[in-house]
């Protein structure tokens, strides 16, 4: 399927590692030109070379024109260095046609684990981080009178889990924020959706187990699917809902988790 991006403008935050990675790639895999950001140089080197290396792909297939990557030290939480970015991405490529607001998780832990100072940051950093980064970029997507936006939360926002307090408490405002804004962007052809992960194989969750493999054996035993998910599995959606074929989706939260949610 053509998923009809090829040469569009994608900014993809927190994109040096696990799902903004894979995100990264599917988009330049189908053609876009990919711009990434994250705070660590050498990761950002490293995942740069990984989209340069699924953008050569698509030139040697296809159209040598399109298909480029630009990678930039930026902190999500830093409202300036976002507005900066955008700016400058959008005077050496154009755009941006499609965000992707990623950055890392607030770190886990039962609710009661965590002082105000704690939850403070969780929502700087899981809900006005995503917020300013939207707000910068829709102007020129409305203006451009096309775009899409992709807010990556977490399944928390449906199934909350106790040992993920914080996530559990901050991230359903994105969900809010987004329904907010359907009706205002609608008209200017700018979707909004809120991706909703699972357990997904990334450092950010191998990082929580002393021993992962047994960690996430144990998880993918209870996962209907039966296994943990690949960044990959993600980024395919992801990739989906930022394509020209998904105009008629917006506002929704679409859960990539093996089934793992039980309410809907
Ligand atoms: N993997 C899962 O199973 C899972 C499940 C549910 C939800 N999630 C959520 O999905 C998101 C991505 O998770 P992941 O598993 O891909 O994590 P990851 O492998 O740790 O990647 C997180 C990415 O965000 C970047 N980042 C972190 N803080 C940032 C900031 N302030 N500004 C800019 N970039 C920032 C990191 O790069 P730098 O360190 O270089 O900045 C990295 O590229 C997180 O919010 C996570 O909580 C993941």
């Amino acid at each position: 399927m053509d998923l009809g991006i090829a040469g569009r403008v994608a900014l993809v935050s927190g994109a040096t590692s696990g799902l903004g990675r894979a995100v990264a790639v599917a988009l330049a895999a189908e053609g876009a030109r990919v711009a990434i950001c994250g705070r660590d140089e050498h990761r950002l080197a490293a995942a740069a070379a990984r989209v340069t290396d699924a953008a050569a792909a698509y030139r040697a297939g296809d159209a040598p024109e399109r298909g480029c990557v630009r990678a930039d030290r930026v902190d999500l939480r830093d409202h300036d260095a976002v507005r900066g970015w955008i700016d400058a991405v959008a005077t050496d490529l154009g755009g941006p046609d499609i965000v992707v607001s990623n950055a890392g998780g607030p770190p886990a832990g039962p609710v009661t684990a965590f002082d105000l100072a704690a939850y403070r940051d969780a929502v700087e950093l899981c809900l006005l981080a995503h917020i300013g980064f939207v707000q910068a970029a829709l102007p020129r997507m409305r203006a451009a009178g096309w775009g899409r936006i992709l807010l990556v939360a977490s399944e928390t926002v449906r199934q909350p889990r106790p040992q993920y307090g914080l996530s559990n408490t901050v991230r359903p405002g994105l969900v809010g924020y987004a329904k907010s804004l359907v009706p205002e962007i609608a008209p200017d052809g700018v979707t909004i959706n809120v991706l909703a992960p699972g357990y997904h194989r990334t450092p950010a969750l191998t990082g929580q187990f002393d021993d992962p493999d047994a960690g996430l054996a144990r998880i993918a035993a209870g996962i209907p699917v039966g296994r943990i998910g690949d960044p990959d599995d993600f980024a395919a959606t992801a990739a989906f809902l930022a394509s020209e074929r998904a105009g008629f989706i917006t506002g929704s939260t679409v859960l990539v988790d093996g089934g793992a949610t039980q309410g809907w």
